[in-house]
């Protein structure tokens, strides 16, 4: 695969990073050079990072950017190849045959075949961004099909032939990390680790997601929450936890809860796990903002 410089006008990381943010992301530098030399070198992106940090939304925005359409594979346990490629429409098969009577029906035609979203992506009439979401949910053995898949981008239908795209699609898959994807899954890709957005930037997050709050109440959010995520919580709020309770707080507070109440009654959106909220209850004073401008 050449080396292609600039993609979609994106001629750089710097260029990539202001068009994400542009699209409502802000990717830190890191980030955005992982992303801009998977395009340039014509390579999958691997995300990784803890729930919430804004993996999948980063495929989304990347997709956005480049004006590609983003077609989305879902992994969950027990996901195989059929649910990724594509299926026969057994009923719709079965209503032909009984309609077309003694007459010959060709029921392994395009009109009957369900395309699942690697073959959706193969058969886009422009390239396409294929997020293969949550990869780490799948197990071994649909990994080992997806590796081969993103060898070589052609799907064979035994009764129809090969579907082959035009030009590949773009590819950003994310994981979770809740088990170790193969060594060669990763050969293959740009790798990125995607950390929790440092205090500037989740902020500056909070204020382009949600247009009601304040900079004080984003800043104060944003404390809150690095503090809470420096405890030993069964679920550490993600970025939209934080973008979330600062909006909800405003809410409260727009409607005469006075600061840190508004926080404090706002809670259930940002810690959502009874043991958590248990440990953290006792806590939560020493944590919250106590003023916000
Ligand atoms: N860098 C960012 N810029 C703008 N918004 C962000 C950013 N990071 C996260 N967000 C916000 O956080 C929300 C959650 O992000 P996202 O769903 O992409 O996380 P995730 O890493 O895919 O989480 P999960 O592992 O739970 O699927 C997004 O909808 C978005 O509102
Ligand atoms: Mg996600």
């Amino acid at each position: 695969m050449p080396v292609q410089a600039t993609i979609a006008g994106i001629a750089s990381p710097q260029d990539l990073q202001r068009a994400l943010s542009g699209a409502q992301y802000l990717a830190g530098e890191d980030l955005a050079t992982a992303a801009y030399l998977a395009l340039a070198l014509g390579k999958p992106l691997l995300l990784e990072g803890a729930p919430g940090v804004g993996k999948t939304e980063a495929a989304k925005a990347i997709g956005s950017v480049l004006a590609r359409q983003v077609i989305r594979l879902q992994c969950y346990e027990g996901i195989d190849a059929a649910a990724a490629l594509y299926e026969w429409n057994y009923p719709r098969q079965m209503l032909a045959i009984r309609q077309a009577g003694e007459a010959y029906v060709n029921v392994y035609s395009d009109d009957y075949l369900l395309a699942r979203p690697l073959l959706e992506a193969l058969r886009a009439p422009d390239q396409s961004l294929l997020l293969i979401d949550e990869i780490d949910r799948s197990d071994h053995e649909f990994e080992a099909f997806l590796l081969e898949f993103l060898s070589d981008f052609t799907i064979s239908i035994p009764e129809t032939g090969t579907v082959r795209a035009a030009r590949a699609p773009v590819v950003v898959l994310t994981s979770n990390r809740t088990r170790d994807l193969h060594e060669a899954l990763r050969r293959r890709c740009v790798y990125h680790w995607i950390d929790y957005p440092d205090p500037a930037l989740e902020a500056a997050i909070v204020m382009a997601r949600a247009s009601t709050v304040a900079q004080a109440t984003a800043d104060a959010v944003v404390a809150s929450v690095n503090l809470m995520r420096a405890e030993p919580l069964t679920k550490p709020p993600g970025v939209a936890e934080t973008v979330e309770w600062a909006e909800a707080a405003t809410l409260l507070n727009s409607q005469g809860h006075p600061w840190p109440l508004a926080f404090r009654q706002a809670i259930g959106v940002v810690l959502k796990d009874q043991d958590d909220l248990t440990y953290m209850a006792p806590r939560l004073d020493a944590i919250l903002p106590a003023e916000v401008a």
